[in-house]
């Protein structure tokens, strides 16, 4: 059992990497407050909530990440449920990936972790599955959480039950430093005045927007639009992930369709035709049959991407202020883990032979080395 302790930390960033840690920090002890632009524009919320290091054909250290991510998550879940009296739609239901044919299948990164499936065993699988796929690979490991409707509330409450403070529609607009030191922030609040906080630990979390407040961290948006349809209850068992396309079932038969991926549309707000007529065609091709289900939303968020799509964690060049941004296709995945390892660099706690390469792998200024 570790010390309760008595620091206090600002969180900067209300989705679902500033709960995670906000959560994590408070169960220990720390005084915590998280300050938030807009929390419906956060990834958490915009995401399918697929956990899926295996499915998403993840690689060295980002799938060594995801593995750990996705062994804490039963535990952490858990904690969350208990401390808010929620429920957070966790379900290992299983990802499957289908192919053309089986040597498309059998070059995947991770075929070695999945089971391999022919044209009958996906047909098991995903009764309905469009006529193009023969081969697949199932991965039963991967799985999902119901993030839109049920993990960031459960969250939220979470952390107001442990005591966090929320400042929700407030805009930071500087980074307060004594040469390399963190002294706060400078931020204008929803009434539109200007403050400075002052803080000597400080989290950011500020996902796609997060080279606005700190311009050297190499993030990029990369728009994703969305849509969701109500199928039958348990019409599908497992997730469907196909190329561009992925079909992501709930427990009450709503599908959850994603995402386009498009880095060119920057910060560009909205739903475009195209887009949708992208995820319509996925639809068409994964599984016929949803064609003909009603649409009940339709929307889009922007990802948080680096150059190699993995997350920044720990320091920043700024001393005091710490990174957990960066998570582009796998935040929900990496919540967990991310919030295990931020807590323990704020805490001074010692990581272990596992953890360490991984914060080294995934410094801030990785990118800027290779120059
Ligand atoms: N996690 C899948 C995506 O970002 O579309």
């Amino acid at each position: 059992m570790a010390a309760m302790r008595t620091e206090s930390v600002l969180i900067l960033g209300g989705g679902l990497m500033g709960l995670a840690l906000a959560h994590k920090l408070a169960r220990r002890g720390s005084t915590v407050e998280v300050l938030s632009r807009r929390r419906n524009e956060a990834a958490g919320f915009v995401a399918a909530g697929m956990l899926a290091p295996h499915a998403e054909g993840l690689s060295g250290e980002q799938l060594r990440l995801g593995q750990l991510s996705l062994d804490l998550i039963p535990a952490w879940v858990n904690q969350i449920e208990t401390d808010s009296g929620l429920c957070c739609g966790l379900r290992q239901c299983g990802i499957v990936v289908p192919f053309a044919t089986a040597t498309q299948r059998d070059l995947y990164p991770t075929a070695y972790l999945g089971e391999t499936l022919d044209r009958s065993g996906l047909e098991r699988e995903v009764p309905g599955l469009g006529p193009n796929w023969q081969a697949g690979l199932l991965f039963s490991q991967d799985g999902q959480i119901d993030n839109r409707r049920r993990l960031m509330r459960a969250l939220e409450t979470a952390c107001v039950s442990l005591g966090v403070r929320f400042q929700e529609g407030v805009e930071v607009q500087e980074i307060l430093r004594d040469g390399d030191t963190f002294r706060g922030v400078r931020m204008r609040n929803a009434e539109g005045e200007m403050h400075t906080l002052t803080s000597q630990k400080a989290v950011l979390c500020c996902g796609a927007w997060s080279a606005q407040l700190l311009p050297a961290l190499a993030i990029v948006p990369v728009k994703g639009q969305m849509l969701s349809l109500q199928g039958p209850r348990d019409s599908l068992k497992r997730i469907v992930f196909g190329p561009g396309t992925y079909l992501v079932p709930r427990e009450d038969g709503l599908l959850v369709v994603g995402a386009t991926s498009e880095p060119e549309a920057g910060f560009m707000e909205g739903l475009t035709p195209f887009g949708q007529q992208q995820l319509q065609a996925g639809i068409d091709t994964l599984l016929p049959e949803a064609s003909q289900w009603p649409p009940m939303e339709r929307w889009w968020g922007f990802r948080p991407c680096t150059p190699d799509g993995g997350p920044l964690l720990g320091r920043s060049s700024v001393d005091g202020l710490w990174l957990a941004t960066g998570h582009h296709r796998n935040g929900v995945l990496l919540a967990a883990i991310t919030a295990k390892l931020l807590d323990k660099c704020l805490g001074n706690q010692p990581l272990n032979k596992t953890e360490q390469p991984l914060m080294h792998a995934f410094r801030w200024d990785r990118f800027h080395e290779q120059d």
